[in-house]
């Protein structure tokens, strides 16, 4: 499968920053990687320009969170078709960090039916906590995880496994912890999701992971703010 190299910006960046595809770029140009899809995830305010930035050089944008509703009367949000509107191939939806914040599976349900609608693919994030892990939970809990945040009927969504004791802590999942939950993922999604790991994927350990049988690409937080080890990671992705 294709795989897909994303990057998430998380509350990180500035307009300066919109040169960056360009730099990418530089490290390893578009005409090699024709194998490959690589996303970048910014803040709302700089999709458009990180839009026009990566024009032609085959880097897609997408955003980081979107609201269930078209529009209307909610304060502070946008909807999948305003990041559509602006570029947006893709959005990233359920990241533990807004479930930590109280999303629940209904809400990234129905944030990831808005991507559907609006024509944008949805990446939808599971992953256990330590405690589950610990206790042994960590396949129940993804599995209900999944029936309940993913659509029924849905095709066309990305999952992104990232156990959360992995994220930004430096801490990876063992070579044989991801093939074990990927290859448990693979059977409930099907042969056609693409599974992304992520939670501390570096240069250093990209190859590894990205060589695990039904990994099909990795999210990618810390690591994606410097192009040098974005583009790294996207080479590890053979
Ligand atoms: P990290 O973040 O690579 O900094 O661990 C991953 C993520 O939260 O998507």
């Amino acid at each position: 499968m294709r795989k897909l190299i994303a990057g998430n910006w998380k509350m990180n960046g500035a307009q300066a920053w919109t040169v960056k595809p360009a730099g990418f770029d530089r490290i390893y140009a578009a005409q090699d990687r024709n194998h490959i899809d690589i996303l970048i995830c910014p803040p709302f305010p700089f999709i458009r320009e990180l839009f026009t930035s990566a024009g032609g050089r085959n880097i897609f944008v997408g955003g980081q969170n979107c609201h269930a509703n078209e529009n209307g009367a909610h304060t502070g949000e946008v909807s999948a078709e305003m990041l559509a509107d602006c570029g947006a191939s893709f959005v990233i939806v359920g990241h533990s960090e807004r479930r930590a914040a109280g999303e629940t599976d209904t809400e990234v349900q129905n944030k990831a039916k808005a991507a559907n609608r609006a024509g944008i693919v949805p990446i939808i994030c599971v992953g256990e906590t330590l405690d589950q892990r610990e206790a042994g939970h960590a396949e129940s809990v993804v599995e209900n995880q999944i029936s309940g945040s993913v659509p029924d009927g849905l095709t066309e969504y990305v999952i992104a496994y990232e156990p959360v004791w992995a994220i930004g802590t430096g801490k990876v999942a063992s070579v044989d912890d991801i093939k074990g939950m990927h290859a448990h993922i693979r059977k409930i999604c099907g042969a056609t999701v693409r599974i992304l790991y992520g939670g501390s994927v570096k240069p250093a350990n990209a190859a590894e992971i990205l060589a695990t049988p039904n990994v099909d690409g990795a999210l990618i937080g810390g690591a994606s703010l410097d192009m040098a080890d974005l583009a790294a990671i996207a080479k590890a992705a053979g």
